[in-house]
This record gives C-alpha cells, sequence and structure tokens, in this order.
C-alpha cells in the first residue's frame, strides 16, 4: 500500500526558536504517514538538521525557475537539494497571486526540481468565482495541461504530484466538501493519470483531517496553518496512517 503524505506548509511564519521547539518535538514522533514541513527558505538548513536522522524531511515552499547564476534574490533547486530538501511546493495560489506565477512558470519550475532529482508538489486550484461559475474542472485541467510536455520526457508519479487547493479554502476555516474533494480529485487523476498522487490543500485541520484522509482519491493533505501548531500537526498526521 502506498502511504499518505502530509506536507505542512509553514508559508511566511515562524522563527529559530519555533522551528527548534515544533521540530524537536516532531522527531520524536512515528506515523504511518510520509511527513515532510516546508518552512521558509532561512530556516530550511536548520530544519534539516533538526530533522537529520528521523523519518520526517524538509522541503521548500518555492524554488527559482532559473539555474544557478545572476539571479538576485533567487534560490535554485541544485541549492534546495545540497543543504538537504528532498522536496519542493510549486505554484502555491498565494505566488501564482502575489508574485505573478503564470502555468508556464510553474512548469519552469518543476523542470528545475526533476532535474536535480527533489521531489515536487504542483498546486492547482480555481477561485470561487470560477466554481460558482461551473468553470472549475476548465480551470484545472489548463492548470495540468504544460504538465504533460515533462511528463513525455520522463516525469512519472514517483517524481512529482499535485496538491488540490481551492483558493476559496485556502486559509478561510472553510474545507471543501467531501464530495467537490472526491470528483476533483478524480478528475486530476482522469487528466494525468491515475497513478500520480493528489493532495488536498484547504483548511485542513485535526478535526477534519480523518474525514478528508477517507474520501477516494485523496493521497494525502497539504496543511497550511494548521502545520504550525504541533498538536494539531501531529494529529493529521496519524489521521493519515
Ligand atoms: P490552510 O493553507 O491549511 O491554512 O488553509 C493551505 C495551504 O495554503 O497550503
Amino acid at each position: 500500500m502506498i502511504r499518505k503524505r502530509v506536507v505542512g506548509n509553514w508559508k511566511m511564519n515562524g522563527s529559530t526558536a519555533v522551528i527548534g521547539e515544533v521540530l524537536d518535538q516532531l522527531r520524536t514522533e512515528r506515523y504511518g504517514a510520509e511527513v515532510s514541513v516546508c518552512v521558509p527558505a532561512p530556516y530550511l538548513h536548520l530544519a534539516v538538521d533538526k530533522l537529520a536522522g528521523s523519518p520526517f524531511q524538509v522541503g521548500a515552499q518555492n524554488v527559482s525557475e532559473y539555474g544557478d547564476g545572476a539571479y538576485t534574490g533567487e534560490v535554485s533547486a541544485r541549492m534546495l537539494k545540497d543543504v538537504g530538501c528532498k522536496l519542493a511546493i510549486i505554484g502555491h495560489s498565494e505566488r501564482r497571486r502575489y508574485f505573478a506565477e503564470s502555468d508556464a512558470t510553474v512548469v519552469g519550475k518543476l523542470a528545475r526540481v526533476l532535474e536535480v532529482g527533489l521531489y515536487g508538489i504542483v498546486c492547482v486550484g480555481e477561485t470561487l468565482a470560477e466554481r460558482d461559475a461551473g468553470r472549475a474542472e476548465a480551470k484545472i485541467e489548463s492548470q495540468l495541461a504544460q504538465l504533460h510536455t515533462l511528463m513525455a520526457r520522463g516525469a512519472g508519479p514517483d517524481r512529482f504530484c499535485v496538491a488540490y487547493e481551492p483558493i476559496w479554502a485556502i486559509g478561510t476555516g472553510r474545507a471543501a466538501s467531501s464530495e467537490q474533494i472526491a470528483s476533483m480529485h478524480e478528475w486530476i487523476k482522469r487528466c494525468l493519470g491515475s497513478s500520480y498522487a493528489v493532495l488536498y490543500g484547504g483548511s485542513v485541520k485535526a478535526g477534519n483531517a480523518t474525514e478528508i484522509m477517507s474520501i477516494a482519491g485523496v493521497d494525502g493533505v497539504l496543511v497550511g496553518g494548521a502545520s504550525l501548531d504541533v498538536k494539531d500537526f501531529g494529529e493529521i498526521c496519524r489521521a493519515a496512517g
């Protein structure tokens, strides 16, 4: 059986003290799920050190679409790998919205991630207006379309997964319904192939994790706010297996 994946996305939160405290606690736990934490870039090295020798992995929240060179302020996939990251979140809706990341940018970033052997988590999701207009599936299909060029070049299900994060469910306390999640995960697997893992993200909490994890086609979760609380995050990890 393939283990479910739980990915904590700390976003732009945390400090040396908080990360030390949470990860010192986390490293003493054991879960049946594959668990990783994506901390802000300045803390990646610290997080890798803290979790060394544990089953937990550290990931980045973003990566440059360029290779090493004159790109002030950017962090390359090679650097992430070099400091011990195992995965990277790509195309989170906050990056698409506030930093104008296009589908082409997202595919460029995934290409860099795959080149160095990191695992990619590609985020997709529709706005409430798109859902209300009956355009949710078309939006997701168009966000996934460019991935096919990388898939044709060998980017299989062992190299990346998709995180379905409806934008209206992120940080709002209002997760998508079981029916909405089941039907979109089925759609994504129809677009990409059923062997690609699909995570759900958007207001996942200790209180709804067991239900979300039991929905057909949910291979894990991407957790924002609740991943900052070690107790809540632990409960979500336990719900995953
Ligand atoms: P949330 O965020 O769990 O706080 O809704 C999810 C995400 O943005 O990945």
